[in-house]
This record gives structure tokens, sequence and C-alpha cells, in this order.
């Protein structure tokens, strides 16, 4: 199975596409986390994407487009994946389907998590970052056992540069301008369908999984 999660910044991509990959035994390809990584190692890539990110803007495609080559040729994608953060833009969803095409592949699911600009707001300004392992939680939503530290490997929490307030409103106005409109392009393929991401994140998951199992009854959930 090859899918992409789409949604608004704050809509549970991450969070989802985690648990999904994870149960399902596909791939995540976050392009978010490779980003941060790259920020945090100070790698070229990470230096030059640094100030896009924190101002709440799209990294060029330029780069993305190596980036996404560059995890496609591993060989664990061969397995399937779940892409959570590309495509962004109407040229990106194309470079994505020129990528696979070269390979034999092709995108078969397009989830879009549908989620409320209140819900985005409050998810956003809560959510709580492992510096490790880049596991999410959320101050009230989904608290870490011990404030500040990460369940699942005991390294420190932090808040994204990008969850500012300032900056989650100059991603939400990106997203409508640029990433909404690739809604249309998946509709016309026949791909394309939308959940509602408003619920908890048990009830959201098992929609996204009785959704998948829908598609694909090889997965058992
Ligand atoms: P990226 O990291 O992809 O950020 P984003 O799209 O803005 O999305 P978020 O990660 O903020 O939200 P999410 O949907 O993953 O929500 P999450 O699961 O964390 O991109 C960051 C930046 O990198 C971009 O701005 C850009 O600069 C650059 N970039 C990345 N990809 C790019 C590309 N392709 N092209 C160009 N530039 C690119 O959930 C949020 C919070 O809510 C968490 O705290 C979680 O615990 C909580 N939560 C989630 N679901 C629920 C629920 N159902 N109930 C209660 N709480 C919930
Ligand atoms: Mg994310």
């Amino acid at each position: 199975m090859r899918m992409v999660l789409l949604g608004p910044p704050g809509a549970g991509k991450g969070t989802h596409a985690k648990r999904l990959a994870n149960d399902l035994g596909l791939v995540h390809i976050s392009t978010g986390d490779i980003l941060r990584d790259n920020v945090k190692k100070q790698t070229p890539l990470g230096k030059e994407a640094n100030n896009y990110m924190d101002s709440g803007l799209l990294v060029p495609d330029d780069l993305m487009a190596k980036m996404l080559d560059q995890r496609l040729n591993e060989p664990c994608v061969n397995k399937g994946f779940i892409l959570d953060g590309y495509p962004r833009n109407l040229s990106q969803a194309k470079t994505l389907d020129d990528a696979l095409g070269k390979r034999n592949m092709e995108i078969e699911l397009v989830i879009y998590l549908d989620t409320s600009e209140p819900v985005i707001i409050q998810r956003l300004s809560g959510r709580l970052v492992c510096s490790s392992c880049g596991a999410n939680f959320h101050i009230t939503n989904m608290p870490p056992k011990q404030k500040g530290i990460c369940d699942n490997c005991g390294a420190k929490l932090y808040q994204r540069n990008d969850d500012k307030e300032e900056t989650v409103r100059r991603r939400l106005e990106v997203y409508r301008r640029e990433t909404a409109p690739i809604i249309k392009y998946y509709e016309a393929k026949g791909k394309f369908y939308s959940l509602s991401s408003d619920g908890q994140v048990e009830t959201v998951l098992n929609n996204i999984k009785q959704f998948v199992k829908g598609h694909n009854d090889s997965f058992k959930v």
C-alpha cells in the first residue's frame, strides 16, 4: 500500500502516520521530520531549510524533490509507505507521480484529515515533541507520563519553533493557498477520501484503519 496522509498543520498526520506505519508494516515518510533532523545535525540541507521552516513557509521544491528521491531509493520503501507532509503543492504532486512512475509505482490512496480551525490551533499550541525520537505529545490531549519527558525514550520534550501563534497562522495561510488545491488533483484521479480528524486520537485512528482495510483486504486491523 502506498498512501498519502493529507491535511492542514495539526490535523494529526504525524500522530496517525506513525501508528499506522507500525500497525500495518509500512514505512513512514515525514518530510517535516527529515528536515528537522537535518536542521538538528546542521547539514547543508538543514541550514538552507531552517529559515523557511521557522517562518512557516515551504522549503523550495527542488530541495524537496532531491530529498524525496533519496528516501524512495531506500530498499525498505518497497514494502509500502505512508507519506506525511509531501506533496505540499501541485508541482510536488506531479514530481511525486514522476518519481514513482520511474519505479513502476503509484499512489493508491490519499486520505484527507479534515480538521476545523479551532481544533488545529488548540492542538498546535499544546504540542510537545521529543528531542531524540521525534514522538508527539500534547500538554492536555496526550500528556507524557512524566512532565517534559518522552514516554518512549526518556529524552526531553520541546515546543517546535513553528508552533508559535503567528507562525501557525502563516502555515495555515500557506496550506490554504498552496496545499489545499492538490485536493482537486487527487479527486480527479479518483483517489481522494476525506475523514474527520476532529475526534479523539483512537477514534480517528480506528476510522482510518477500517477505511484502509476496506481498500486492501490483506491488512488486518
Ligand atoms: P511538517 O512537519 O510537515 O508540519 P505541518 O504540515 O505543518 O504539520 P504538523 O506536523 O504541524 O501537524 P500534523 O498534522 O503532523 O499533526 P500532529 O500529528 O503533530 O512541516 C513543517 C515545515 O517543514 C513546513 O512548514 C515547511 O517549512 C517544511 N516542509 C515539510 N514538508 C515540506 C514539503 N513537502 N515542501 C516544502 N516544505 C516542507 O498533531 C498535532 C498535535 O495534536 C500533537 O500534539 C498531537 O498530540 C495532537 N493530536 C493529533 N491528533 C489528535 C486528536 N485526534 N485528538 C487530540 N489531539 C491530537
Ligand atoms: Mg507532522
